[in-house]
């Protein structure tokens, strides 16, 4: 009986262990991002959705709000931009080719974007015509100069 109770204490004490080492290295990993990691605070923003002034980056769709670092751009569209199929949960999509060559160009008869109308697509989710982008697309809460970096980025996916 007495070595049963033992055994008992030390699988909780280890169960405990590794919550403890789960929860660090994840924390560690979210902390760890640093600007060296990229070459520019667009990029950081693109694989991350955090930047470098350390001001909160805001995800929402519908009425899911995620902080900056959950979800970030390369997740769904790709890291080369080009999207294609994603999945999340039960649920197929499609993400769009956001490469800003492909977005300024019109292609499949939309209307081209100019730059404000990708911020305006980020930040508002609405497309170059106007018309409401499907979920899961999120609406992004950014600063100016962090929308400004992520467009400069957008800029550089060949
Ligand atoms: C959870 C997946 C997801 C994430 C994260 C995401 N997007 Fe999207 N995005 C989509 C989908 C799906 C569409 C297509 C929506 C539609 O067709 O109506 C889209 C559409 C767009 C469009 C409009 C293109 C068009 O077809 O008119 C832009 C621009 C865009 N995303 C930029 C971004 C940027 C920049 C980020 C990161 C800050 C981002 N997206 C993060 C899924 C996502």
């Amino acid at each position: 009986m007495k070595n049963l109770k033992i055994a008992i204490v030390l699988i909780a004490v280890g169960v405990m262990g590794l919550f403890a080492v789960n929860f660090y290295s994840q924390s560690y990993s979210r902390f760890a991002i640093s600007s060296s990691d990229f070459q520019s605070n667009g990029e950081r923003i693109y694989f991350t959705a955090t930047s470098n002034s350390g001001k909160p980056i805001i995800s929402s769709i519908g009425a899911m709000t995620m902080r900056g670092g959950m979800m970030s751009c390369a997740a769904c569209h790709g890291a080369d931009g080009k999207g294609g199929q994603g999945r999340m949960m039960m649920w197929t999509f499609n993400a769009s080719d956001i490469r800003y060559s492909s977005l300024t160009s019109g292609i499949e008869g939309e209307k081209p974007y100019t730059d404000e109308l990708i911020k305006r697509a980020i930040t508002e989710g609405l497309d170059s015509e106007g018309k409401r982008l499907e979920p899961p697309m999120p609406v992004w809460q950014m600063s100016d100069e962090d929308q400004n970096d992520l467009l400069e980025y957008l800029k550089t996916l060949k």
